[in-house]
């Protein structure tokens, strides 16, 4: 992938927006575009007759994100959801996404599974992405499922677009802030955002280096996460750098231990 990846993306906030297409391999950022500093994330990966929602979000968001998708699709199509763990701003739409197409395939975590009917969903079809870590879509491309244990659910994964090379890193590298664009323009200054989730959210070192320890073998061209900025070229190796050396979580409520 060039260096001018997004390079030339405009975002129109009331269209959904283009980040990656081949043949009929695409992916799509969905908003929301509330200026909060808590901004969600939801992301669309259509491929062929399949299309999976990452990290749909908040109830309160569903209306919205359903309308972007209506741009693209019939909403009443999407095939599959990726919950990357339970939380209501992850998640809690699943109810109704479930309400439009009670065939959608739920694909998380047997421990975020078993929270999920809290939200007062009956009967889904669940994929278990720790029994099966590979996705192949229509197209033969595939999703793979990396836990991400503590980051900060226990049963947090992330999902790697093989053929796309990005990566839906859920609330790993979320950043906070209102001064948001679609893509960080000052990485410096996105650390510091990324802080102030980070250190309060993430269990600690051991974690988050053992994380990048994981998929240090990826070859990444764009990390899109479910807050704040999607992170790209030079940028993505300073990421995984910033989580190498973060002390966060434990590290700072227990200094004497660390
Ligand atoms: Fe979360
Ligand atoms: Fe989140």
């Amino acid at each position: 992938m060039g260096k001018d990846l997004f390079g030339n993306v405009l975002i129109d906030m009331k269209e959904p927006t283009l980040l990656y297409k081949q043949k009929d391999h695409a992916i799509y950022w969905l908003g929301i575009t509330d200026d909060t500093a808590f901004r969600c994330n939801a992301y669309l990966i259509v491929d062929g007759e399949e299309a999976i929602i990452v990290d749909p979000g908040s109830r309160n968001h569903f209306e919205q994100v359903k309308k972007r998708v209506a741009q693209i699709m019939d909403p009443e199509s999407i095939t599959g959801m990726i919950l990357c763990h339970q939380d209501p701003d992850v998640a809690a739409s699943m109810v109704d996404w479930l309400a439009l197409n009670p065939k959608t395939t739920v694909f998380t975590s047997p421990r975020t599974m078993v929270l999920l009917p809290h939200y007062g969903v009956g009967h889904f079809t669940a994929f278990d992405i720790e029994e099966n870590p590979r996705y192949e879509l229509p197209s033969r491309r595939v999703l793979s499922f990396i836990t991400a244990p503590f980051l900060h659910s226990p049963a947090a994964f992330v999902t790697f677009d093989e053929s796309a090379h990005f990566l839906f890193s859920g609330d790993i590298w979320a950043a906070l802030t209102t001064e948001w664009d679609l893509v960080t323009k000052d990485f410096e200054q996105h650390a510091l955002n990324m802080d102030l989730f980070h250190i309060d959210y993430m269990a600690s070192n051991v974690a988050t280096n053992g994380f990048v320890n994981k998929i240090a073998h990826l070859e990444i061209d764009a990390i899109l996460p479910q807050h704040g900025s999607i992170i790209i070229n030079d940028d993505v190796p300073a990421a995984l750098n910033y989580l190498r050396t973060l002390r966060c979580g434990t590290d700072i409520s227990y200094p004497e231990l660390g």
